[in-house]
């Protein structure tokens, strides 16, 4: 595609003699006698570059610049003035246009700063693509929920992405605990600046000092180079912590020491290098648990717990898994490139009564699979893994037998909580349809809606 340029001139010997060469030189010209051809030209056609006069018989180069400017701002302007005037030029650029020439033009001169503007251009166009790109990938319309649980989770999402705080996201494994952490990225002022993520659980103990702080040159066998860490790259960033539960003591204490003062040295280093970084961690794992054994300091524990972010499991909140797996067929069938209609009632039954030990993965991998195996336009059960049918997520639920043991709760607490089991089973039975649930408990549909609010289901 010929890169467009918009030519204003009102002298018509250099309008056409410049518009001729360039239209040699490959690119689309528009020509303009004045400003306000200039003006009907923009809302016709989109330009990466304005190459213009400085005087105009209607308006002069700055103000009919201004004009251009307010209507694209990503124009790159290029202005030839006759006068070539420090004072013109200093106001030029005060006002952000690209470049100016002196007349006569120099056509050397003119092709370097037409291309170099030209390329300019097209970085800030694909940046900001990829920007938008990213942006919407981590948008909320791609992380369904629907649920009441994960709504709140969305909600403490926008508010803490307009924060510097240091957030921990916790929840079992495949809940989406990434996908949450880049939200936030994404929608923080941090937005445009890197998000740098490390996996303390994937890293050997001995290198993961280096990993996060950097090493100087010669700091250990092999280091033959100064290397950065994680935490000088995410300068200005986000720096995301995953599986924090699995940092080893010794860099723990490291941690918190970078996290009190702000800076750290590099491995084999002298110099403090100081940082300002938005952490995030997240782990499924029992921290709190960990503390008491001793194998997670409980001081560094406070220092990342500033903003808890906890993601329930799948299992506590059905609703969302309809939503989730539509978009999960949507998903599959685009890769898979297949003309698939949806999943039959029968299906969706099977989905709604499984455990889900893990959550959100397992369901997207159940998904993929089935939209490979279905044959027909309807994932049918047969299509689903036939692991999916033996693990109930109903009657044989243990937690009756837990509750009436637990001796801290009194009979209200055990009422209630048998009460919220035994309408969740109802809930899943009857594919979530609260009218049919609703007759099989004997209760209202209202009283059965202002449980489900009450016990959160
Ligand atoms: N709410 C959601 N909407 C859409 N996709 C989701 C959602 N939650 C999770 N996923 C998808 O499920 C998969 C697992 O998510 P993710 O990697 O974020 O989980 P995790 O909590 O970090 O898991 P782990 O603890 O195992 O690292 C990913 O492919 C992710 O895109
Ligand atoms: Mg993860």
């Amino acid at each position: 595609m010929k890169e467009k340029i918009l030519l204003v001139e009102d002298d018509i010997n250099t309008l056409n003699g410049l518009a001729e060469i360039l239209e040699d030189e490959s690119f689309e010209i528009t020509k303009a006698k004045n400003a306000r051809q200039a003006l009907a030209a923009m809302e016709k056609g989109t330009f990466e570059v304005v190459l213009m006069d400085y005087l105009l018989p209607d308006q002069d180069g700055l103000a009919l610049s201004k004009m251009v400017l307010e209507k694209n701002q990503d124009i790159k302007i290029i202005m030839m003035t006759a006068f070539g005037t420090v004072k013109n030029a200093v106001d030029a650029m005060k006002m952000g246009i690209y470049d100016y020439l002196t007349k006569p033009i120099n056509l050397d001169e003119l092709l370097i700063i037409l291309r170099r503007a030209l390329q300019e251009h097209r970085l800030i166009r694909e940046n900001q693509s990829l920007k938008s790109k990213l942006n919407n990938k981590y948008r909320f319309d791609n992380i369904i929920g629907v649920s009441g649980k994960m709504q709140q989770v969305f909600q403490k999402v926008a508010k803490v992405a307009q924060s510097d705080a240091t957030v921990l996201i916790r929840g079992e494994s495949g809940t989406g605990k990434e996908l949450i952490a880049r939200a936030i990225h994404y929608q923080s002022k941090q937005q445009g600046q890197s998000l740098v993520e490390i996996n303390c659980a994937s890293i050997p103990e001995n290198l993961l000092e280096s990993e996060l702080f950097g090493h100087e040159k010669g700091a250990f066998t092999g280091a033959y180079k100064m290397k950065k860490g994680k935490f000088e790259v995410a300068h200005n960033g986000t720096l995301f912590l995953d599986e924090i539960g699995e940092l080893p003591l010794s860099l723990q204490a490291k941690l918190l020491r970078v996290l009190q003062e702000k800076r750290f040295n590099r491995v084999g280093g002298v110099d403090n290098i100081e940082v300002n970084v938005r952490l995030i961690a997240a782990t499924n794992a029992d921290l709190e648990q960990k503390m008491t054994s001793g194998e997670f300091r409980e001081d560094l524990y406070y220092r990342l717990n500033v903003i808890p972010i906890i993601i329930p499991p799948l299992r506590e909140r059905l609703e969302d898994i309809g939503p989730l797996t539509d978009h999960f067929i949507d998903k599959y069938a685009d890769k898979e490139s297949r003309l698939l209609k949806g999943i039959t009632d029968d299906a969706r039954k099977t989905l709604l009564a499984y455990e889900w030990p893990g959550n959100v993965r397992e369901l997207e991998n159940a998904i993929e699979n089935a939209v490979v195996m279905c044959e027909g336009d309807h994932i049918e059960s047969e299509d689903l893994p036939g692991y999916l049918k033996g693990k109930k997520n109903t009657a044989s639920s243990p937690l009756m037998d837990i509750v009436m043991d637990d001796n801290e709760l009194g009979y209200k607490d055990k009422l209630e909580a048998c009460e919220r089991e035994i309408i969740r089973q109802a809930l899943i039975e009857n594919d979530n349809n609260k009218t049919r649930a609703a007759k099989n408990l004997g209760f209202t549909l209202r009283t059965l809606r202002n449980k489900v609010k009450k016990y959160n289901l």
